[in-house]
């Protein structure tokens, strides 16, 4: 089965094909075009920018890949699109060119779901995960904390989710407090690599057993109020330390509630997916934890892209939500 996959759910234009076949998936094309470039000066994503670009950008990716792959259209078995959450210009842009591409071609539509995009991703990483398993969805808008039992990896309780900021978006308000650029994770992950995360002290929020949930916006106020206390000549030395400090409150947060609920499923296992699997800190402790039961994405595809939508789209085709005929035209976008 080949599907192509449509992702413009934020700043991110991105397709790919991707190809199943037995227990083997291929990524046989992909291009993607980011738009962080072009969202810095403001320091976060501009929504009217952000669908402005994707329309310029996406058919020229969709002519890319089909070119890469060396495929005509009529070698496809369904487009896959992100319709839900996200910003409702971008997520507007990918569906209409996806809507027009499988109407014009007769090819299935699958809708799929951002969030699960990023737990497909996980295949990418390893075809055959083994169920049941915890999933850590961690991206720059949400967090949640998933128990999948299966049979499918999309089908899973939600035992966890964040009830302020998601802890990418964390990442990305403590980061700016530092004065770095947009986004911010990557280099909180870079600083913390040389500083001392015992220099400052954070707090640890919704401390204890009695909720699984998490709460970020604590950590994002105590950085605040404590870079106001630093006087300017010395904040080149005290960034560093505070970038530790910052991974540290983050990464051991979820920690703690990855712990308890891992004492209530009774999951050997554990995947992460989203932007902030990428960071180092978070993936050296999951692997601590739980060893040979750590599944993560390849770096590439943690951040938003067209394969994980071509994934999860295999799943929901395989659940029976593909929509065909005139009912491609009638699919609608759900925002955040
Ligand atoms: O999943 P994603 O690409 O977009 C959303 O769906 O939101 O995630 C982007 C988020 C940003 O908040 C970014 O700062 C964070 O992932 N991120 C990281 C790292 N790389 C990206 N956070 C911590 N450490 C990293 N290495
Ligand atoms: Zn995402």
């Amino acid at each position: 089965m080949k599907i192509l996959g449509i992702e413009s759910s934020c700043d991110e234009c991105s397709v790919a094909i991707v190809e199943s076949s037995g227990t083997s998936l291929n990524v046989l094309a992909e291009a993607t075009f980011s738009q962080v470039e072009l969202h810095r000066p403001f320091g976060g994503v501009v929504p009217e920018v952000a669908s402005r670009n994707h329309l310029e950008t996406i058919h020229p990716l969709i002519e890319q890949v089909l070119t890469q792959a060396g495929l005509p259209p009529s070698q496809l078995d369904g487009v896959a699109v992100a319709n839900r959450p996200g910003l409702i210009g971008s997520l507007l842009v990918g569906m209409s060119a996806a809507k027009a591409f499988a109407y014009l071609h007769q090819l299935p539509l699958i809708p799929v779901n951002h969030l699960d995009g990023h737990v497909a991703s996980l295949l990418l990483a390893e075809t055959t995960l083994s169920l049941p398993a915890l999933v850590v969805l961690v991206s720059g808008g949400h967090t949640q904390i998933r128990f999948c039992e299966g049979p499918s990896l999309l089908t899973s309780a939600i035992l966890a989710r964040s009830r302020d900021d998601a802890a990418g978006e964390a990442f990305d308000k403590t980061a700016k407090l530092l004065g770095y650029g947009y986004p911010g994770g990557i280099h909180i992950d870079r600083g913390a690599r040389k500083g001392d995360g015992s220099r400052f002290k954070l707090p640890r929020p919704l401390p204890g057993e009695s909720t699984m949930d998490l709460s970020f916006s604590g950590i994002k106020t105590a950085v605040a109020s404590l870079v106001r206390k630093i006087p300017p000549a010395e904040m080149d030395e005290a960034r560093l330390h505070l970038c530790a400090s910052i991974e540290s409150a983050i990464v051991g947060h979820l920690m703690e509630k990855i712990r308890l609920a891992r004492r209530e499923t009774n999951a050997s296992r554990v995947g992460v997916a989203g932007g902030v699997a990428a960071n180092t800190l978070l993936r050296e402790e999951l692997k601590r934890e739980f060893g040979a039961g750590f599944v993560a994405p390849p770096l590439p595809y943690c951040t938003d892209n067209g394969a994980m939508i071509a994934v999860a789209g295999m799943l929901e085709y395989l659940r029976g939500t593909a929509l065909r005929g005139r009912a491609v035209l009638e699919l609608s976008a759900v925002p955040s």
